[in-house]
């Protein structure tokens, strides 16, 4: 089995622990650390619908919980048919610890792979230096 094939049955089981009463779908995520170490997250919907978090999001505060600020690669599945990719939030959250050409992978339910670099799919994104918003 390649890596990613392994990855997605892994997130593919992760999809029942997503908490999506609202939305019925569900996504789960894998961020993977520049020393291969592995992170997931699922989306865990809120009855306040703004105070929801996606499934990126939530993998991404594992990976910093975990001690590990540098994305090399993140995966992600749905329960929808096809690829899913994530929203522009969380574009922006990848970008923040994303190393140069971060992958993003999506993993759809047929075995389908879809790759874009996260340059790809955020264009011109934000970046202050630490320190630098305080700066006049
Ligand atoms: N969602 C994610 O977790 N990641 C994505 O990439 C797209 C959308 C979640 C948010 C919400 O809980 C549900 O999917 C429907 O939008």
């Amino acid at each position: 089995m390649t890596f990613s094939a392994t990855i997605a049955k892994t997130l593919r089981r992760l999809l029942a622990n997503a908490h999506a009463p609202y939305s019925g779908v569900h996504v789960a995520a894998a961020v993977e650390g520049s020393d291969g170490a592995l992170h997931y997250g699922v989306n865990v919907e809120n009855a306040a619908y703004p105070q929801g978090v996606c499934a990126e999001a939530s993998a991404i505060s594992a990976a910093v919980t975990d001690g590990h600020t540098a994305i090399a690669r993140i995966y992600v599945a749905s329960s929808l048919p096809g690829l899913v990719w994530p929203c522009g939030g969380c574009r922006q959250k990848i970008f923040e610890f994303a190393l140069e050409g971060c992958e993003v992978v999506s993993l759809g339910p047929d075995g389908e792979v879809g790759r874009q670099t996260i340059e790809q799919l955020l264009p011109l994104g934000f970046r202050l230096e630490p320190g630098e918003g305080h700066r006049t």
